[in-house]
């Protein structure tokens, strides 16, 4: 009988060899334990496309839900952030000659009375002592991304207000492309004008 205990007990060491398993233990009934779940106090989960929040397909008629539904689908085009919360580098629309126009058109509205058509910074509110922004080709705001530039309309910055109240999203990214525009023809290098032009120019 002792012979068989220290047999067992030497048997029992045996499998001690001073490391720990990297297996994951046995485990009989696993039930559900195994999926992928959202853990507690985990982010929810970003919704995947083309699907609808649960409990909310028969809301999908009312256009509050409608609207927080394709605005978390769209979400570059809306915050001008992208799903990993990154400025979006450049416009989520399609830049024709008419969404320049629509810029220009709108800036000349919200915009041009504090950064001056030219976004020279030399608006007419200037004359009445509002605070002088930077022009908008100063390298600080040529660097920022077409994101960003969004960003700071919806949300002002610093002393400037925010205008997501007056102007639709469409709209501040056409803006952007028009702030664009007022970048290069303000930076651009004569050799940067199209060949038919300069001629025109040094006709001038
Ligand atoms: C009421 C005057 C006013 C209006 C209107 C206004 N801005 Fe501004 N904006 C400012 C001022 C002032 C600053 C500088 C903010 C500061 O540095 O404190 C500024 C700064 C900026 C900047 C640069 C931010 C930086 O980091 O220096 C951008 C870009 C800009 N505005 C875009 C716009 C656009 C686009 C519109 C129109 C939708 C607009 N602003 C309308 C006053 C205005």
């Amino acid at each position: 009988m002792r012979l068989l205990v220290v047999i067992f007990i030497l048997f029992c060491l045996g499998g001690c060899r001073g490391w720990r398993s990297e297996k994951p233990p046995v485990h009989l009934n696993p039930n559900m334990d195994f999926q992928a779940s959202i853990k507690p106090q985990e982010n929810p989960q970003l919704m995947p496309d083309h699907t609808i929040a649960w409990g909310m397909e028969s809301d999908i008629s009312y256009p509050e839900h409608r609207d927080a539904i394709i605005k978390q689908k769209n979400i570059r085009f809306y915050t001008g952030k992208n799903k990993e919360g990154l400025w979006v580098k450049t416009v989520p629309i399609d830049v024709t000659n008419a969404v320049l126009k629509r810029g220009q058109e709108r800036y000349d509205i919200y915009c041009s009375m504090c950064h001056g058509k030219d976004g020279s910074g030399n608006g007419i509110i200037m004359e009445y002592g509002w605070f002088k922004p930077k022009p908008y080709w100063d390298d600080a705001i040529v660097s920022y991304t077409d994101g960003q530039l969004f960003d700071i309309i919806t949300h002002g910055i610093r002393t400037m207000p925010s205008y997501s109240q007056q102007i639709k999203e469409s709209d501040r990214w056409a803006i952007v492309t028009y702030i664009r525009a007022l970048q290069v023809s303000n930076k651009m290098n004569f050799q940067d004008v199209p060949l038919e032009y300069q001629q025109k120019l040094k006709s001038l």
